[in-house]
């Protein structure tokens, strides 16, 4: 016990101050002073608005926006909205477009910035190095985001000694998948990975399928085909899922604190519902210590073979038998857990200035940036996410999509949760876990189920036994320890 950390608590102190983020504040003042920006919105959500923000609050202007569908409401720049020029596009088809540069879009342009002096911000997605001739900040490298496939990402483990589930790699229409399925299954089924071949299917399980039957692995291959090439089949393992954020500067790497994914699964379907992300969870010290060594490494390897500089993530399971990790994201992530802390500093324009080796920023020493975020982080834990509703009888009747913070308690772990509306999803504005470690999956699935969702469960829930494997095989391994404990 003494190796475990105290219990998490809302910690009422303000963080200690860190001559290291106002230097970054004030390198990205200089940076930004003056400049006039485009933002490319794909779909303008509150994380768009959130970057306008930032940028305005650097001493930069908002010259316009270039947005895949509406205009967005309240906001006073000029907008060029493809639907309303009669082009309706998919998510996946707005970068194509933006390169191909339709002609009112050129004039749009010039129009607004005659001199091609602006500078272009997207997303953590955006790929494009220019918009006709105006540089983008922050576009992500081809070379990084290659990182990001679930099979590519097996050699760079192995390269860096990180361990992960037992797995093999096939193509997808491999005769001898349910062969290997059956091989690696150690009783609770196997979970199917696509690869990027196809692009990136997107976080929150997207690219996955847990499989515990013959029936599922034939749905399984037949939903990803056409979207991959290759699969990973890798064995089921119990585990607390969890996330870990560090950042590559040309000093180092920061590595912050493993944060826990509430990652729901339903046994029912074999499907993964992400619910969101926590800080509260404080995994033991020895395990801690282990998880920042695989991913220090990770990211080292990471910046020799292809120069990253930004946050990266760590993807992964804390099991019986240690880490076990699943992907890496080579890009900012959700779930940082730094804005609660300060909402002051602008984290997204920093990850940004770092991959663009904006000088002040990317020379930062990675120790004191390491400890000034965790100290920020730890300081105020916050959970991040939004669950959407179900429907049917099991669907509450009370609260409804109602303005205004609602709160609930869930029966069994009594945890208090403030949630609100937005749009159709209940986004968690608090929640104050009472857990000896600070997970909070289990009873985020029990919130689950007040929202109508009620086949959902969290890490804990270990009561499925696969029929992939041969019989009596099954059921003798070791279980995941309740909440309240980690392995
Ligand atoms: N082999 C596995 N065994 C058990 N759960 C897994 C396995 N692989 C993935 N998962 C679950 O899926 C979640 C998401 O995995 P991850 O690799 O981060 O992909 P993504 O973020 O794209 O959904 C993990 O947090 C974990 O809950
Ligand atoms: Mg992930």
């Amino acid at each position: 016990m003494t190796d475990r950390t105290p219990a998490p608590a809302a910690r009422p102190h303000l963080t200690s101050h860190h001559q290291v983020l106002d230097d970054a504040v004030e390198a990205l003042h200089r940076h930004w002073r003056g400049r006039r920006v485009f933002l490319l919105a794909n779909q303008f959500t509150h994380s768009a608005q959130l970057l306008i923000d930032e940028v305005e609050a650097c001493g930069a202007t908002l010259a316009g926006i270039i947005s895949r569908t509406h205009r967005p409401q309240d906001v006073a720049a000029p907008v060029f909205s493809f639907a309303e020029h009669g082009i309706e596009l998919a998510p996946h088809e707005f970068e194509d477009h933006l390169t191909q540069a339709p002609k009112v879009l050129r004039k749009w342009l010039d129009e607004h910035d005659a001199g091609r002096s602006c500078t272009v911000l997207g997303s953590i997605w955006t790929t494009m190095p220019r918009l006709c001739g105006r540089p983008v900040h922050g576009w992500r490298r081809h070379e990084w985001a290659a990182w990001e496939d679930k099979v590519r990402v097996e050699q760079l483990w192995a390269d860096a000694a990180v361990p992960s589930p037992r797995h093999t790699i096939v193509p997808l229409d491999a005769p001898g998948l349910y062969t290997e399925a059956a091989r690696l299954d150690g009783g609770r089924g196997v979970v199917l990975a696509m690869d990027s071949s196809r692009g990136i299917p997107g976080g929150g399980g997207r690219g996955l399928a847990w499989v515990r039957s013959r029936a599922e692995l034939d749905a399984a291959v037949a939903s990803f085909a056409g979207r991959a090439d290759r699969v990973r089949i890798a064995e089921f393992v119990p585990g607390v899922p969890c996330s870990t954020q560090a950042l590559a500067l040309d000093t180092g790497i920061a590595v912050f604190d493993p944060a826990e994914e509430a990652m729901l699964r339903h046994p029912g379907t074999g499907r993964f519902y992400y619910a969101g992300t926590s800080t509260w969870w404080r995994p033991p010290a020895p395990e801690r210590r282990t998880i920042e060594a695989y991913v220090r490494r990770t990211g080292e390897l990471l910046v020799s073979l292809t120069g990253y500089r930004g946050i990266f993530t760590v993807d992964g399971l804390l099991t019986a038998r240690g880490f076990l990790a699943t992907e890496m994201n080579p890009r900012g992530a959700g779930g940082l857990g730094f804005r609660p802390g300060r909402p002051d500093f602008p984290s997204y324009l920093f990850h940004r200035a770092a991959q663009e080796s904006v000088p002040g920023v990317v020379d930062l020493p990675a120790d004191a940036v390491q400890a000034a975020f965790r100290d920020v982080i730890a300081g105020r834990p916050s959970f991040s996410g939004a669950l959407t509703p179900g429907s049917g009888p099991a669907a509450p009747a009370e609260p409804g999509p109602a303005p205004g913070t609602h709160r609930y308690t869930t029966p069994r772990s009594r945890m208090t949760i403030d949630y609100r509306y937005e749009g159709t999803s209940a986004r968690v504005v608090e929640l104050t876990p009472t857990t000896e470690d600070g997970a909070v999956g289990p009873a985020v699935a029990e919130f689950a189920h007040f929202l109508g969702n009620p086949g959902l469960v969290g890490f804990e829930d270990d009561s499925v036994r696969s029929t992939l494997g041969p019989a009596g095989k099954h059921g003798s391994e070791p279980t995941v320890p309740a909440a309240g404990g980690t392995a």
